[in-house]
């Protein structure tokens, strides 16, 4: 699926962010709190958003995904590598930062991926999940579900496939609460896990350390 909507996914992000994914990738690579010229592991990076904020926050980044279409149409990615991030093949404890932006919902094995992240990472090692999420207060609850549930799958058949943005609005049904997701991240071995709603919780950020 996502090899189907790959030369039209980062345009079909923006129309669908009205441009502010960019502020919020920003901020959760910020966020990391490394020094400059840290390897960074961005996973599920899908065309690279997230690998490119790396690389111009002074970071050595490494893009993975399991779709070779969307690692494909990345433009200005130099370190690419193909894989499920349930199965990263990368050493252990091998880089200082691990990124992941709007892909937990799509990951069949939440726990497993969790894990695979921990593992990479170095003791102390920094990790930036970014995800959608719903927000809590009525009114902008329900402008949003329409956005997300009506205007986005509208814009998404206009521009790219039909199916693929009928289905991603709902994907966010596979997601957990945040609060288990705090709990799979702590199974994982991390620690300081600090979960944040962005945005009156258009978005969700989660930060944590990996543990020594
Ligand atoms: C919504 S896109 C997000 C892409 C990018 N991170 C961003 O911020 O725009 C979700 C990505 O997750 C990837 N993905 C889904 N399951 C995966 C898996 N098991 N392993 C690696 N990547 C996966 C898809 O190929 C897709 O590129």
């Amino acid at each position: 699926m996502f090899d189907a909507i790959a030369s039209r996914y980062e345009l079909v992000n923006k129309l669908m962010t009205f441009g502010l994914d960019a502020r919020w990738r920003r901020r959760a690579v910020s966020d990391l709190r490394l020094p400059v010229a840290s390897v960074v592991l961005d996973v599920a990076a899908g065309t690279g958003d997230f690998t490119r904020e790396l690389a111009r926050q002074g970071h050595f980044a490494v893009a993975t995904d399991l779709s070779y279409g969307m690692l494909h149409a990345g433009r200005d990615v130099r370190e690419r590598v193909q894989a499920n991030a349930a199965m990263l093949p990368f050493r252990s404890a091998g880089f200082d930062g691990v990124t992941c932006g709007y892909a937990l919902r799509n990951f069949t094995d939440l726990q497993g991926t969790l894990d695979e992240m921990s593992r990479v990472l170095r003791p102390g090692g920094r990790l930036s999940l970014l995800e959608v999420a719903e927000p809590r207060s009525g009114l902008w609850r329900a402008g949003f579900r329409l956005w997300f549930r009506r205007v986005v799958p509208f814009i998404g058949s206009l521009l790219s496939d039909r199916a693929a943005y009928h289905y991603l609005p709902q994907s966010t049904a596979y997601l957990p609460e945040s609060d288990e997701i705090v709990r799979m991240l702590n199974r994982a071995g991390f620690s300081a896990v600090n979960h944040r709603r962005v945005m009156g919780g258009l978005n969700q950020q989660f930060l944590a350390t990996r543990s020594a």
